[in-house]
């Protein structure tokens, strides 16, 4: 409080005196914009109340405040609350801007609510319990795209495809195989958000500034009032942590990047006509009449650039900070904040196209072959045969330079067939290829879908295998889901609660 305060002429129920002081004494001038959080503190308005609330009815419980006084903050804060964010006084953040508030209208009183507390445990304590409706949102996203991968998997389980290495054919697979790869790498990434989530569900209030306070209060109410599991027990990492927002980001950033590749897949499979993209998630161009292109998906792909972006800002902010708190970790949240929000929209359109997205299957089938993508099934039904595997390797190699230089002369285009393989055969083994597999057993491993069909071992591509991954994928699904709805139940439950615990005293 500053001098002016307690001169005795001030008459110390004149709130507008008491908020004149508060503002002016430090930074009105040309650092005053720079120093101010408030705009994008609007994120964390009704966070804000909440926690306010919170320690408000604590504060009365423990014996702190008086009730009375209890009762009249928490009234005008449902008045600031109804007035909104932008109505909210001048201040350095919405802490203060609340707290001016609330003064404003009950008079220096209200100055109590920010008794055994700091702007240092606030701020932390507002981060994570928004951030967590936010981290709740991205897994939702997450699961809504592996529902949507595996419904079109599961319609695709006989869906044969090219399997590119390099972006070369290399061996046949299926739509289905393909997409339950995706689903498996977003689950992980729902993991990852659920553990995020979990470590960011802790209450740092009651750490004060950093270093306690001596007043007697209950850190385990706060906690349980706003929904969180449990407090960050030591003061001093409780307002100076912010790795939860650094895991949290990461745990995106990991996100979109798995959202990059599926998205490169969709563009390049739309460029060789193999997906047809819905008109809901393809654009035009301007000047060119006939074009439909994969903008959304290339949009998709970029984001990944934003959040690996907001990543390294956040943990260049971070990194060699000093305990305890500085005022660069202003700087750290709104970070995450802008990756949440690019993510989860990438992932509900990455649902959204997969999901209306029809598949040639005729193209795909034709091209599933072409290359000689059969050939690893031919050496490996030498090997099975009992030959060396790298021996049928090199049986196999020149009978696909056979193929080729017959191809180039103009003497055949069949490809590799079974009678190229003898040939080849009778060159490396001095033997024919027959003496160790069936010709009908040839033929059919340089059918593509055959080929699939061969490869039934757990999460191989055949359709058996694809639809046991399929049902296991599903089942997560499910198990996710239920650890969200957990989740949000906690936070329903506590809001309510909070409520009626403010409702005893306005
Ligand atoms: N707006 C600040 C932040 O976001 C609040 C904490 C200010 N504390 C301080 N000691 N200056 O970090």
């Amino acid at each position: 409080m500053g001098d002016d305060a307690t001169d005795g002429a001030a008459d110390p129920n004149d709130a507008d005196d008491e908020t004149v002081i508060r503002r002016d004494r430090f930074s009105g001038g040309p650092a005053r914009e720079f120093l101010s959080s408030l705009a994008g503190d609007s994120r964390i308005f009704d966070a804000d109340l909440a926690v306010d609330r919170a320690h408000v009815v604590m504060l009365a419980e423990q014996g702190i405040i008086g009730d009375d006084v209890a009762g009249e903050i928490l009234t005008v804060l449902d008045d600031v609350e109804t007035a909104g964010h932008s109505d909210l006084p001048d201040g350095e953040d919405v802490h203060e801007a609340i707290e001016s508030a609330v003064i404003d209208r009950v008079g220096p009183d209200g100055g109590k609510m920010h008794t055994a507390r700091s702007r240092n445990d606030e701020v932390a304590a507002c981060i994570r319990y928004r951030l967590r409706e936010d981290l709740l949102d991205a897994i939702e996203a997450t699961l809504a795209l592996r529902e949507s991968l595996l419904e079109t998997a599961a319609e695709h389980t006989e869906t044969v495809m090219p399997g590119y290495t390099h972006l070369q054919p290399a061996q046949p697979i299926t739509v289905g195989h393909y997409l339950s790869s995706y689903a498996a790498a977003v689950g992980r990434d729902t993991a990852r958000l659920l553990d995020a989530y979990d470590r960011t569900n802790e209450s740092p209030l009651g750490g004060a500034a950093f270093a306690g306070t001596p007043f007697d209060i209950d850190r385990e109410r706060t906690a349980e009032l706003l929904g969180f599991d449990r407090v960050v027990e030591n003061s001093m990492d409780a307002a100076s942590a912010r790795d939860f927002l650094a895991e949290s980001t990461a745990a995106l950033a990991i996100h979109a990047t798995t959202l990059s590749g599926l998205a490169e897949d969709i563009v390049v499979f739309a460029n060789k006509g193999y997906i047809e993209l819905s008109d809901d998630y393809s654009s035009t161009s301007s000047i060119m009449p006939q074009k439909k292109n994969p903008d959304t998906l290339e949009l998709t792909r970029a984001v990944a650039g934003d959040a690996t972006g907001e990543l390294t800002g956040l943990l260049t902010t971070l990194k060699g900070l000093p305990r305890a708190y500085n005022r660069d970790l202003q700087r750290a949240h709104p970070h995450t904040f802008r990756t949440v929000d690019a993510v989860v929209e990438a992932s509900s359109i990455a649902a959204g196209a997969v999901a209306t997205a029809d598949w040639n299957a005729e193209l795909l089938a034709d091209e599933a072959g072409a290359g000689f993508a059969t050939a690893t099934g031919i050496a490996d039904l030498l090997a099975m045969a009992g030959l060396p595997f790298r021996t049928a390797h090199e049986v196999v190699a020149l009978a696909a330079e056979k193929a080729e230089n017959a191809a180039d002369s103009g003497d055949s285009d069949d490809g590799v067939t079974a009678a190229v393989l003898d040939a080849a055969a009778e060159e490396v083994l001095g033997e024919s290829l027959f003496e160790y597999v069936d010709e009908s057993a040839v033929e059919s491993a340089l059918d593509p879908a055959a080929s699939v069909a061969s490869r039934d071992s757990v999460g191989g591509p055949a359709p058996g295998a694809v639809e046991a991954s399929i049902k296991t994928a599903g089942e997560s699904v499910a198990t996710d889901s239920d650890a969200l709805d957990a989740r949000r139940e906690t936070l329903s439950a506590a809001a309510e609660r909070l409520q009626r615990e403010v409702d005893q005293y306005v």
